[in-house]
């Protein structure tokens, strides 16, 4: 699959995760925008610069990802979420463009009782899944190359997450409350970055991006194996160290404006077999990230 590839929301956890592995894939060249460079927002911006740039595949990281504002942002969650998405793939057939897309587990409700598989009834709980799967639903009807990832909990080195957030919590407080009834699989995003490159860098996997069928083009992607917030919090503390007593409490007793799926575990052996991909464990994958945020400081 040849070469030139545009990588949105690359100020974003996942755009700088590709960014970080991008120099072990040198028979690409990357182009990464941020929203000064290609506001998504913008859809003749979206059509004038993909058509004044030539690109074989399009990554798309960039997304309104902030859940509690989106319940009164509505129209510009709908806009990069949904709007964009539409226009990008729209663009992605007309020039025969590969575009990986990625969306979430809050398109499911939470009810399940195993994990959630691509093909399982979506129900989005608020605004955020609910754009976000008006843009899965807008790949879908165009049917561009390429597929869709929704993954689930997302943390890295980079930019605002739950784990940060807990570090720098952990050293402030003595005691925390996590919540223990919302039980989900964490995805460190330099894993969801590699999973991507090595989709993207194998011609095998090409006939797979082309498939007729819409279906076919979704993937779930976490780490593996399942926990609450409060097992993802008390790991963090033990892993790093720190003296901080986790208390379990319920969702009821930490009200959001958005509300989140109690299970959102996703059952991943479709990316794993189509793609031979090897998921590591959260744990492991945590003890990685904890490493080098220790290192940076
Ligand atoms: N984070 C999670 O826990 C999680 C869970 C499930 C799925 N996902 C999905 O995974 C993908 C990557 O998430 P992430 O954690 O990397 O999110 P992120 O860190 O919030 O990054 C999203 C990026 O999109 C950018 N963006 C927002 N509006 C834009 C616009 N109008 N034009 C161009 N760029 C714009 C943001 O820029 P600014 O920061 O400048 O606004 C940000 O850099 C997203 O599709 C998200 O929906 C994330």
């Amino acid at each position: 699959m040849s070469n030139k590839v545009l990588v949105t929301g690359a100020k974003g956890q996942l755009g700088q995760s590709i960014h970080d592995l991008h120099g072990y894939y040198s028979d690409f060249d990357f182009v990464f925008t941020d929203v000064h460079g290609l506001d998504l927002s913008d859809t003749n911006q979206i059509k004038n610069f993909l058509s004044q740039n030539s690109f074989n595949v399009v990554i798309n990281c960039a997304a309104y990802t902030a859940v509690d504002e989106a319940e009164s942002d509505q129209e510009l969650a709908e806009q990069i979420n949904h709007l964009a998405v539409k226009t990008l793939a729209e663009v992605a057939k007309e020039q025969n463009i590969t575009l990986i897309h990625i969306s979430t587990d809050y398109v499911f409700d939470g009810q399940n009782y195993r994990p959630y598989q691509e093909q399982d009834t979506t129900a989005p709980r608020g605004v955020y899944g609910a754009t976000k799967l008006k843009g899965e639903q807008a790949f879908s009807n165009i049917n561009p190359n390429g597929c869709m990832i929704r993954t689930s909990w997302v943390y890295s080195e980079h930019g605002n997450n739950f784990v940060k957030t807990m570090l720098r919590l952990g050293k402030e407080r003595e005691k925390l409350g996590v919540i223990f009834d919302q039980v989900g699989t964490p995805t460190y995003a330099q894993d969801l970055a590699r999973a991507i490159l090595v989709i993207i860098s194998n011609d095998d996997h090409a006939a797979i991006l082309e498939s007729s069928q819409a279906e076919d083009k979704v993937f779930h992607f976490s780490n593996e194996g399942v926990c609450s917030w409060y097992d993802f919090a008390k790991t963090i503390f033990e892993l790093s160290n720190i003296d901080c007593r986790v208390n379990p409490i319920q969702t009821k007793d930490y009200p959001t404006p958005a509300s989140r799926p109690h299970y959102s575990v996703m059952n991943k052996h479709k990316i794993k077999y189509t793609f031979d991909l090897s998921i590591p464990y959260w744990k492991d994958s945590l003890q990685k990230c904890l490493s080098i945020l220790k290192d940076q400081n």
